[in-house]
């Protein structure tokens, strides 16, 4: 079955103190959006590409990316909630897509080989597959007074990424049912009642949300000589 991604790119990025929203903040150079859609290209199979933005920035987002080459790709317009984002994207999905991979383009430097390492979970066991990361740091779960109630068995932990694949029907179904607002696809897709498998991570997937995030980012990019 033929492969879709969707970048969602609408959020306004608030967090990250800057006055363009998060996916149009350049990182020496280049926006975090292209730096996520050079990850997609990337990819070992062609996969149709949707991204989301926000409304006032769709026309920019076609003419960049046009300008940037590769593939087409289908801007639309996202909504106030990741969520409602995604479901804009869903919405557009060309016919015959048999897998949906949704990434938040914020995790601009996430390597073409997780998109893979997801596709291939999901083509080869029929059901959802998101990239995840062994928990480091001791959890605590903590009371409204502030005092520490216990210490969670991290053994069973992990934190997770993004690219999230799934068959198109499982996230259709789950979008379609969704009541209540959910942080990431995979939730919605459990809750639907189909199984998600996690497959591994990688650290360079790391969201980027704050000022300091994107000092690792130039870090990074220092040390890859880019
Ligand atoms: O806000 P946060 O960084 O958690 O958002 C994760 C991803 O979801 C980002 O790539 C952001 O652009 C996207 N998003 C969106 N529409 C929103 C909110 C967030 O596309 N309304």
């Amino acid at each position: 079955p033929a492969v879709a991604v969707i970048v969602v790119a609408a959020g306004s990025g608030t967090r990250l103190g800057r006055a363009r929203p998060k996916a149009f903040v350049e990182i020496a150079g280049r926006s975090i959006l292209e730096r996520s859609m050079d990850a997609v290209s990337g990819m070992s199979e062609t996969a149709t590409v949707v991204v989301v933005v926000p409304d006032a920035l769709v026309a920019d987002a076609r003419a960049a990316l046009a300008a940037a080459g590769g593939a087409p790709v289908i801007v639309v317009p996202g909504g106030d909630t990741r969520q409602k984002s995604v479901a804009a994207g869903i919405a557009v999905l060309p016919e015959g897509t048999g897998i949906v991979l949704v990434h938040d383009a914020a995790r601009a430097f996430t390597p073409s080989a997780v998109f893979d390492r997801v596709v291939s979970t999901v083509r080869s066991s029929g059901n959802g597959a998101i990239p995840g990361l062994p928990v480091t740091d001791t959890i605590k779960s903590v009371g409204d007074d502030g005092v520490v109630q216990a210490t969670v068995d991290r053994s069973t932990l992990v934190a997770v990424q993004t690219p999230q694949g799934f068959p198109r029907a499982h996230i259709v179904e789950a979008y379609a049912r969704a009541a209540g607002d959910f942080t990431d696809d995979a939730a919605l897709v459990r809750e639907a009642g189909h199984p998600v498998a996690v497959v591994p991570g990688d650290a360079r997937a790391f969201k980027i949300t704050t000022a300091d995030d994107l000092e690792r980012a130039d870090d990074l990019l220092r040390r890859q000589g880019m």
